[in-house]
């Protein structure tokens, strides 16, 4: 990664090959006078060519140009937390671009500290989460890196204004029609806006989808899955050891055959505006109902309803960009230490669209067969249950004792219908 000695200073461009950000490499050159170092992250997006999108890069003038595979460290460091806090925003959600960003900008923070560069820029635009998570994440890790966002500065407003710019700038043109729709994928699924998915009356169109399969045409058989974790973390399939990221990889397969994991919803963004939003996330909303279900097996119920509150606050928190941060470092502290004996199997049926669980079982089960049974074998004291139930209540005896009436369910306009009766 030698640099070059013309004095000039250094822009890491966040890169995706796609029409903004090849426009970037030309006009951070152009008009800010900065050399590119252009970086594209592999986090399992579909469209996988990055030989191509590094060659591109270069193509276009810039100084160094790369395409870090992090599919692993993804899985391994982001998503087991994802998975452990059954991350999901709004409790719909399952964060899938919001837990990429975090691992990009290490990359690039990083790459800028090798290359000794002063800038980062990226290509978002002015009004999404992604832009407040890219910077957010860059002030966390060093301060001192100043930030671009041509598409917020530059003017360039429309696709055709872009296309018009490239032509005239040396930058290859897509040759495909516009993409009706913006999308952000990864391992962890698939995020669809725009077009006609901005107004939500409209039923998302069946060629919005590729990764799962209609739930009308998926197959008429059910097909049973058997995940194994531990600690929190998926580490068999089907009985079979795996690592993280080729379990979610097969797990998208599979679960997106049934067409298990369309999300359709209106969402609040960071920034205040409410957007309609479709997402296909097969493996991760999948793998998180099977946690969960198993956390219900191995968590006494007082953590597991604290957790819940945990769980969703730490989703907020990484949806609003705040991965780096004192708050979200808390929280992984409570929740790891929540993980500890969430050791066990979980098993589910697919069919045309959903995920059931069918079947947990854990050496830390929680469940104790002869404290449940109303059959054989029943080790529980009902005698014990009166004495309970008495001191349970005292309160509540106590408090409909002294304000009567309220406590029988008397609604406020009976009660004032009662007092014109009485006067
Ligand atoms: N609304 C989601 C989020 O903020 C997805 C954004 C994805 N970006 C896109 N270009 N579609 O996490």
């Amino acid at each position: 990664m030698a640099a070059k000695a013309n004095g000039k200073e250094k822009v890491v461009l966040a890169y995706s090959g796609g029409l903004d950000t090849s426009v970037m490499v030309k006009w951070l050159q152009l008009e800010k006078g900065l050399d590119v170092v252009a970086i594209c992250g592999n986090v399992g997006q579909e469209s996988q060519d990055l030989g191509w999108v590094e060659q591109k890069a270069y193509d276009m003038g810039a100084m160094y140009s790369q395409a870090i595979d992090m599919r692993s460290e993804y899985a391994e460091k982001i998503l087991t937390k994802a998975i452990a806090a059954n991350g999901m925003y709004e409790d719909t959600y399952p964060l899938l671009s919001a837990l990429s960003r975090p691992l990009i900008v290490k990359h690039l923070v990083d790459i800028a500290h090798k290359t000794g560069a002063s800038y980062i820029a990226h290509g978002c635009t002015g009004k999404g989460n992604d832009q407040v998570r890219f910077e957010t994440c860059i002030h966390a890790l060093d301060p001192s890196i100043k930030i671009l966002a041509p598409v917020r500065e530059w003017d360039l407003h429309t696709r055709e204004e872009e296309m018009e710019w490239a032509a005239a700038h040396d930058v290859p043109v897509p040759t495909t029609a516009a993409k009706p729709y913006s999308i952000d994928d990864n391992l962890w699924g698939r995020a669809i806006e725009c077009g006609v998915l901005e107004d939500p009356w409209n039923e998302p169109p069946e060629d919005i989808w590729t990764m799962t399969a209609s739930p009308e045409e998926a197959p008429d058989e059910p097909e049973e899955i058997v995940v194994g974790f531990e600690a929190g973390k998926p580490v068999s399939l089907n009985g079979k050891p795996m690592a993280l990221l080729p379990l979610i990889v097969q797990m998208n397969k599979v679960c997106g055959k049934h067409g298990i994991g369309r999300i359709d919803m209106i969402e609040d963004r960071v920034v205040g505006i409410k957007s309609h939003e479709c997402y296909e996330c097969p493996a991760s909303l999948t793998l998180i109902k099977m946690h969960h279900s198993l956390e219900t097996m191995c968590l006494d119920g007082d953590t597991l309803k604290y957790k819940h509150m945990v769980d969703q606050q730490w989703s907020t928190t990484v949806y609003d960009g705040l991965w780096f941060s004192q708050l979200k470092q808390a929280l992984d502290a409570f929740v790891q230490n929540t993980q500890k004996f969430v050791t066990g199997e979980v098993k589910a049926k697919l069919y045309k669209g959903s995920a059931t669980v069918t079947g947990v079982k854990s050496a830390y089960s929680l469940y104790e067969y002869s404290l449940a049974t109303y059959g054989e074998g029943d080790t529980f004291d009902r005698t014990a249950s009166k004495g309970f139930i008495d001191i349970h209540s005292l309160p509540v005896k106590t408090w409909s004792g002294k304000q009567g009436p309220s406590a029988k369910g008397v609604s406020e306009k009976s009660d004032t219908q009662a007092q014109r009766l009485s006067a």
